[in-house]
């Protein structure tokens, strides 16, 4: 396991579209570990791949306690009620704001050894998938900020 470095708002890795992970291989397993590392170390909630500069479809995130990872994430239903709260994100430093999220959505994805999964999760769970599936889009959650919080 090892740290990698977080890419940051500015830099184009963030604004592009990823790709679907087809190969469930020890490279794959590496990716995943060093993006925990990094996820904790840094204090986050959620990192997504091209934060490290990998432009594909792969997601970690803790709420609540439980890790997650998803690899090739899709948001196949959502609520049409939303709630609004504050998110950061570790791709940009000392900014926080208000987003507007589903209550609940209902992803599927794949995990480490390509086993097909789904999880309908509400309230943070949702936020964060949310927020993680909008990083594989090129979509940051400056772009959707309601009022800047700090
Ligand atoms: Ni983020």
């Amino acid at each position: 396991m090892a740290l990698r470095n977080v890419v940051k708002i500015g830099e184009d890795t963030l604004r592009k579209k990823t790709k679907i992970v087809e190969k469930f291989d020890k490279n794959l397993w590496q990716l995943l570990d060093d993006m925990a590392d990094t996820m904790y170390k840094n204090a986050g909630m959620g990192l997504a791949a091209p934060q490290v500069g990998i432009l594909k479809k792969i997601v970690v995130m803790e709420v609540n306690g439980a890790f997650f990872e998803m690899i090739n994430p899709e948001i196949i239903s959502q609520s049409t009620e939303t709630n609004e709260d504050e998110e950061g994100c570790l791709s940009v430093p000392n900014r926080h704001g208000i987003v507007a999220r589903p209550n609940q959505v209902t992803v599927k994805f794949q995990d480490r050894f390509g086993y097909d999964m789904t999880i309908t999760g509400e309230h943070l769970f949702a936020r964060c998938v949310c927020h993680e599936v909008d990083h594989l889009n090129g979509i940051l959650f400056v772009d959707k900020i309601i009022k800047e919080t700090k």
